[in-house]
Protein backbone atom coordinates (compact mmCIF):
# COMPACT_ATOMS: atom_id res chain seq x y z
CA UNK A 1 0.00 0.00 0.00
CA UNK A 2 0.67 3.63 -0.85
CA UNK A 3 0.50 6.33 1.52
CA UNK A 4 0.95 10.08 0.68
CA UNK A 5 1.08 11.93 4.32
CA UNK A 6 0.38 15.62 3.37
CA UNK A 7 0.91 18.30 6.34
CA UNK A 8 -0.40 21.83 6.19
CA UNK A 9 1.24 25.29 7.40
CA UNK A 10 3.33 26.00 10.47
CA UNK A 11 4.04 22.11 10.62
CA UNK A 12 7.78 22.90 9.67
CA UNK A 13 8.10 24.71 13.11
CA UNK A 14 6.77 21.56 15.34
CA UNK A 15 9.18 21.07 18.39
CA UNK A 16 9.30 24.74 19.07
CA UNK A 17 5.79 25.84 17.83
CA UNK A 18 3.32 25.92 21.12
CA UNK A 19 5.15 22.95 22.35
CA UNK A 20 2.43 22.36 25.28
CA UNK A 21 0.03 21.75 22.58
CA UNK A 22 1.92 19.79 19.74
CA UNK A 23 4.28 18.57 21.48
CA UNK A 24 8.53 18.42 21.09
CA UNK A 25 8.52 16.15 17.65
CA UNK A 26 9.92 18.28 14.88
CA UNK A 27 8.20 17.16 11.99
CA UNK A 28 11.30 15.15 10.20
CA UNK A 29 11.33 13.03 13.35
CA UNK A 30 7.14 12.74 13.18
CA UNK A 31 8.05 11.96 9.34
CA UNK A 32 10.79 9.36 10.33
CA UNK A 33 8.41 7.40 12.80
CA UNK A 34 5.78 7.44 10.16
CA UNK A 35 7.89 5.95 7.37
CA UNK A 36 9.11 3.34 10.08
CA UNK A 37 6.17 2.45 10.84
CA UNK A 38 5.04 2.03 7.28
CA UNK A 39 8.16 -0.26 7.03
CA UNK A 40 6.68 -2.70 9.13
CA UNK A 41 3.26 -2.63 8.25
CA UNK A 42 4.67 -3.10 4.21
CA UNK A 43 3.39 -0.10 3.19
CA UNK A 44 5.29 3.11 1.22
CA UNK A 45 5.01 6.62 2.08
CA UNK A 46 5.64 10.00 0.71
CA UNK A 47 5.67 12.49 3.16
CA UNK A 48 5.06 16.41 2.20
CA UNK A 49 4.54 19.69 4.27
CA UNK A 50 3.90 23.01 2.77
CA UNK A 51 2.91 26.50 4.01
CA UNK A 52 0.98 27.14 0.92
CA UNK A 53 -2.47 25.96 0.26
CA UNK A 54 -2.09 25.65 -3.89
CA UNK A 55 1.47 23.66 -3.21
CA UNK A 56 -0.60 20.89 -1.19
CA UNK A 57 -3.18 20.77 -4.48
CA UNK A 58 -0.43 20.31 -6.38
CA UNK A 59 1.48 17.39 -4.31
CA UNK A 60 -2.00 15.62 -4.13
CA UNK A 61 -2.57 16.16 -7.73
CA UNK A 62 0.90 14.86 -8.68
CA UNK A 63 0.82 11.49 -6.60
CA UNK A 64 -2.98 10.80 -7.48
CA UNK A 65 -2.13 7.70 -9.87
CA UNK A 66 0.65 6.80 -7.10
CA UNK A 67 -1.31 7.07 -3.61
CA UNK A 68 -3.73 4.24 -2.35
CA UNK A 69 -4.58 6.79 0.72
CA UNK A 70 -4.27 10.27 1.84
CA UNK A 71 -3.13 11.21 5.52
CA UNK A 72 -3.88 14.77 5.57
CA UNK A 73 -3.36 16.83 8.50
CA UNK A 74 -4.48 20.55 6.57
CA UNK A 75 -3.75 22.08 10.29
CA UNK A 76 -4.91 25.56 10.09
CA UNK A 77 -6.19 25.40 6.51
CA UNK A 78 -8.30 22.49 8.22
CA UNK A 79 -10.77 24.98 9.41
CA UNK A 80 -11.67 27.13 5.91
CA UNK A 81 -9.70 26.16 2.58
CA UNK A 82 -12.30 24.68 0.76
CA UNK A 83 -10.19 24.24 -2.14
CA UNK A 84 -8.69 21.10 -0.10
CA UNK A 85 -11.84 19.67 0.20
CA UNK A 86 -12.14 19.55 -3.51
CA UNK A 87 -9.18 18.46 -4.46
CA UNK A 88 -9.35 15.65 -2.10
CA UNK A 89 -13.09 14.72 -3.39
CA UNK A 90 -11.35 15.31 -7.29
CA UNK A 91 -8.79 12.44 -6.23
CA UNK A 92 -11.26 10.53 -5.13
CA UNK A 93 -8.82 8.61 -3.10
CA UNK A 94 -9.47 7.87 1.04
CA UNK A 95 -8.22 10.50 2.93
CA UNK A 96 -7.39 10.05 6.61
CA UNK A 97 -8.03 13.44 8.46
CA UNK A 98 -5.28 13.88 10.81
CA UNK A 99 -4.49 16.23 13.76
CA UNK A 100 -1.50 16.37 17.07
CA UNK A 101 -4.12 18.39 19.29
CA UNK A 102 -7.67 17.58 19.76
CA UNK A 103 -9.43 20.24 17.78
CA UNK A 104 -12.58 19.46 18.98
CA UNK A 105 -11.99 20.99 22.62
CA UNK A 106 -10.25 23.92 21.39
CA UNK A 107 -11.68 27.45 20.08
CA UNK A 108 -14.31 26.90 18.15
CA UNK A 109 -13.30 28.00 15.04
CA UNK A 110 -11.07 24.70 14.80
CA UNK A 111 -14.67 22.30 15.01
CA UNK A 112 -15.08 22.96 11.38
CA UNK A 113 -13.46 20.82 9.09
CA UNK A 114 -13.74 21.39 5.49
CA UNK A 115 -12.99 17.25 5.14
CA UNK A 116 -15.90 16.46 7.39
CA UNK A 117 -17.61 14.98 4.37
CA UNK A 118 -15.09 13.95 2.07
CA UNK A 119 -12.56 12.02 4.67
CA UNK A 120 -13.51 8.35 5.47
CA UNK A 121 -12.09 8.88 9.36
CA UNK A 122 -10.83 11.53 11.34
CA UNK A 123 -7.82 10.49 14.05
CA UNK A 124 -6.65 13.68 16.31
CA UNK A 125 -5.56 14.66 20.02
CA UNK A 126 -2.90 12.05 20.11
CA UNK A 127 0.32 13.63 19.38
CA UNK A 128 2.44 12.04 17.16
CA UNK A 129 0.79 9.10 17.49
CA UNK A 130 -2.50 10.47 15.80
CA UNK A 131 -0.34 9.97 12.65
CA UNK A 132 1.08 6.06 13.61
CA UNK A 133 -3.03 5.69 13.98
CA UNK A 134 -4.20 6.73 10.98
CA UNK A 135 -1.98 4.90 8.74
CA UNK A 136 -2.77 1.57 10.53
CA UNK A 137 -6.29 2.46 9.73
CA UNK A 138 -5.54 3.10 5.98
CA UNK A 139 -4.08 0.33 5.99
CA UNK A 140 -7.71 -1.36 6.63
CA UNK A 141 -9.38 0.97 4.98
CA UNK A 142 -7.59 1.77 1.48
CA UNK A 143 -9.04 -0.39 -1.36
CA UNK A 144 -5.08 -0.73 -2.44
CA UNK A 145 -3.81 -2.69 -5.64
CA UNK A 146 -4.96 -6.18 -5.13
CA UNK A 147 -2.94 -7.48 -8.07
CA UNK A 148 -4.16 -10.38 -10.30
CA UNK A 149 -1.27 -13.56 -9.87
CA UNK A 150 -0.15 -12.69 -13.39
CA UNK A 151 1.46 -9.18 -12.10
CA UNK A 152 2.48 -10.61 -8.78
CA UNK A 153 4.49 -13.51 -10.41
CA UNK A 154 5.93 -10.76 -12.77
CA UNK A 155 7.14 -8.58 -9.41
CA UNK A 156 8.49 -11.69 -7.21
CA UNK A 157 10.79 -13.06 -10.51
CA UNK A 158 11.85 -9.41 -11.46
CA UNK A 159 12.81 -8.98 -7.53
CA UNK A 160 14.56 -12.74 -7.41
CA UNK A 161 16.54 -11.70 -10.53
CA UNK A 162 18.66 -9.21 -8.39
CA UNK A 163 20.89 -10.95 -5.60
CA UNK A 164 21.03 -9.42 -2.41
CA UNK A 165 21.66 -11.04 1.34
CA UNK A 166 18.85 -13.75 1.64
CA UNK A 167 17.06 -12.32 4.98
CA UNK A 168 16.70 -8.76 2.91
CA UNK A 169 14.94 -10.96 -0.02
CA UNK A 170 13.27 -12.82 2.23
CA UNK A 171 11.84 -9.79 3.39
CA UNK A 172 10.84 -7.58 0.19
CA UNK A 173 9.58 -11.28 -1.32
CA UNK A 174 7.01 -11.42 1.91
CA UNK A 175 6.29 -7.47 0.80
CA UNK A 176 5.83 -7.95 -2.49
CA UNK A 177 3.58 -10.95 -1.69
CA UNK A 178 1.70 -9.72 1.30
CA UNK A 179 0.90 -6.11 -0.48
CA UNK A 180 0.00 -7.31 -3.75
CA UNK A 181 -2.75 -10.08 -1.87
CA UNK A 182 -3.60 -8.05 0.65
CA UNK A 183 -3.01 -10.68 3.49
CA UNK A 184 -2.40 -9.22 6.96
CA UNK A 185 1.19 -10.92 7.51
CA UNK A 186 3.59 -13.20 4.72
CA UNK A 187 6.55 -15.12 5.98
CA UNK A 188 8.59 -16.72 4.48
CA UNK A 189 10.61 -20.11 6.10
CA UNK A 190 14.07 -22.31 5.79
CA UNK A 191 12.83 -26.24 6.90
CA UNK A 192 15.75 -27.77 8.55
CA UNK A 193 16.88 -31.18 9.35
CA UNK A 194 15.45 -30.19 12.66
CA UNK A 195 14.15 -26.89 12.96
CA UNK A 196 12.05 -24.35 10.96
CA UNK A 197 13.12 -21.19 10.76
CA UNK A 198 12.17 -17.35 9.81
CA UNK A 199 14.13 -15.93 6.67
CA UNK A 200 11.72 -12.71 6.38
CA UNK A 201 8.19 -11.32 7.33
CA UNK A 202 6.02 -8.72 6.00
CA UNK A 203 3.07 -7.30 8.61
CA UNK A 204 1.95 -5.89 11.73
CA UNK A 205 4.93 -7.39 13.96
CA UNK A 206 7.25 -10.23 13.83
CA UNK A 207 6.27 -14.11 14.53
CA UNK A 208 6.06 -15.39 17.98
CA UNK A 209 8.35 -18.83 17.17
CA UNK A 210 10.79 -17.37 14.77
CA UNK A 211 12.38 -20.75 14.63
CA UNK A 212 10.57 -24.30 16.17
CA UNK A 213 10.68 -27.94 15.57
CA UNK A 214 10.20 -29.00 12.20
CA UNK A 215 7.15 -30.93 13.38
CA UNK A 216 5.75 -27.98 15.22
CA UNK A 217 2.06 -26.41 14.52
CA UNK A 218 -0.07 -26.04 10.95
CA UNK A 219 3.91 -26.12 9.54
CA UNK A 220 4.82 -29.49 11.12
CA UNK A 221 1.85 -30.92 9.14
CA UNK A 222 2.82 -29.22 5.58
CA UNK A 223 6.64 -30.20 6.06
CA UNK A 224 4.85 -33.96 7.35
CA UNK A 225 3.13 -34.36 3.71
CA UNK A 226 4.62 -31.95 1.77
CA UNK A 227 1.14 -30.77 0.31
CA UNK A 228 -0.53 -26.90 1.41
CA UNK A 229 -1.97 -26.50 5.35
CA UNK A 230 -5.26 -24.32 4.90
CA UNK A 231 -7.19 -23.63 8.21
CA UNK A 232 -10.31 -20.89 7.13
CA UNK A 233 -10.56 -20.53 11.32
CA UNK A 234 -7.51 -21.11 13.50
CA UNK A 235 -9.31 -21.32 16.67
CA UNK A 236 -10.82 -24.46 15.63
CA UNK A 237 -7.47 -26.37 14.89
CA UNK A 238 -5.51 -27.79 17.68
CA UNK A 239 -2.28 -28.09 15.70
CA UNK A 240 -2.31 -23.97 15.43
CA UNK A 241 1.15 -22.75 16.76
CA UNK A 242 -0.17 -18.48 16.82
CA UNK A 243 2.49 -16.78 14.70
CA UNK A 244 0.32 -13.23 15.50
CA UNK A 245 -2.53 -12.20 17.60
CA UNK A 246 -5.73 -11.60 15.43
CA UNK A 247 -4.80 -14.06 12.62
CA UNK A 248 -7.75 -15.82 11.67
CA UNK A 249 -7.33 -17.58 8.73
CA UNK A 250 -4.06 -19.43 7.72
CA UNK A 251 -2.48 -20.88 4.72
CA UNK A 252 1.06 -22.76 4.63
CA UNK A 253 2.80 -23.81 1.68
CA UNK A 254 5.36 -26.27 1.39
CA UNK A 255 8.62 -26.22 -1.19
CA UNK A 256 9.46 -29.47 -2.07
CA UNK A 257 12.92 -30.03 -3.25
CA UNK A 258 14.30 -32.86 -4.27
CA UNK A 259 15.80 -33.55 -0.60
CA UNK A 260 12.07 -33.14 0.68
CA UNK A 261 10.87 -29.94 2.33
CA UNK A 262 13.29 -27.27 1.98
CA UNK A 263 10.52 -23.87 2.94
CA UNK A 264 7.23 -23.25 3.34
CA UNK A 265 5.49 -19.64 2.94
CA UNK A 266 2.98 -18.75 5.67
CA UNK A 267 0.32 -16.35 4.56
CA UNK A 268 -2.12 -15.14 7.66
CA UNK A 269 -5.33 -13.51 6.99
CA UNK A 270 -7.34 -11.34 10.11
CA UNK A 271 -10.79 -13.28 7.93
CA UNK A 272 -11.60 -16.23 8.48
CA UNK A 273 -12.58 -18.09 5.40
CA UNK A 274 -10.06 -15.73 4.10
CA UNK A 275 -8.93 -18.95 1.44
CA UNK A 276 -11.58 -18.89 -1.31
CA UNK A 277 -10.32 -21.48 -3.91
CA UNK A 278 -9.62 -18.69 -5.75
CA UNK A 279 -6.95 -17.21 -3.66
CA UNK A 280 -5.57 -20.12 -3.11
CA UNK A 281 -4.98 -20.42 -6.65
CA UNK A 282 -3.47 -17.66 -7.10
CA UNK A 283 -1.14 -18.09 -3.70
CA UNK A 284 0.02 -21.45 -5.32
CA UNK A 285 1.01 -19.45 -8.82
CA UNK A 286 2.94 -16.87 -6.68
CA UNK A 287 4.16 -19.53 -4.28
CA UNK A 288 5.82 -21.33 -7.44
CA UNK A 289 7.17 -18.21 -8.52
CA UNK A 290 8.70 -18.15 -5.20
CA UNK A 291 10.57 -21.72 -5.87
CA UNK A 292 14.09 -20.50 -7.05
CA UNK A 293 14.66 -18.48 -3.36
CA UNK A 294 15.18 -22.14 -1.79
CA UNK A 295 17.47 -23.28 -4.65
CA UNK A 296 20.61 -22.16 -2.99
CA UNK A 297 23.45 -24.91 -3.18
CA UNK A 298 22.85 -27.83 -1.23
CA UNK A 299 18.87 -27.43 -0.77
C1 LIG B 1 -3.60 21.12 13.89
C2 LIG B 1 -4.81 21.80 14.50
C3 LIG B 1 -5.17 23.06 13.74
O1 LIG B 1 -6.30 23.70 14.33
C4 LIG B 1 -4.02 24.04 13.80
O2 LIG B 1 -4.30 25.20 13.05
C5 LIG B 1 -2.72 23.42 13.40
C6 LIG B 1 -2.42 22.06 13.78
C7 LIG B 1 -3.14 19.87 14.71
O3 LIG B 1 -2.44 19.04 14.16
O4 LIG B 1 -3.48 19.76 15.89
O5 LIG B 1 -1.85 24.08 12.82
O6 LIG B 1 -3.95 20.67 12.60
Amino acid sequence: MRVLVLHGPNLNLLGEREPAVYGRATLEEIDARIGERAHHLGAEVRTFQSNHEGALIDRLHAERRWADGVLFNPAAFTHYAWSLRDAVAAVSLPCVEVHLSDVSKRETWRHTSVLEDVRVALVAGRGLDSYLEALELMLEIAPGPERDAEGTVALLTERLAHPDERDVLARELAQILRRSGRFRWVGLYDVGPDEVEVEGWAGPGPPAHPRFPRTGGLTGSAVATGRPVIVQDVRMDPRHLATLEGTRAEAIFPIVGSSGVVGTVDVESGNAQAFTAERVRWLERCVEALRPFWKAPGR
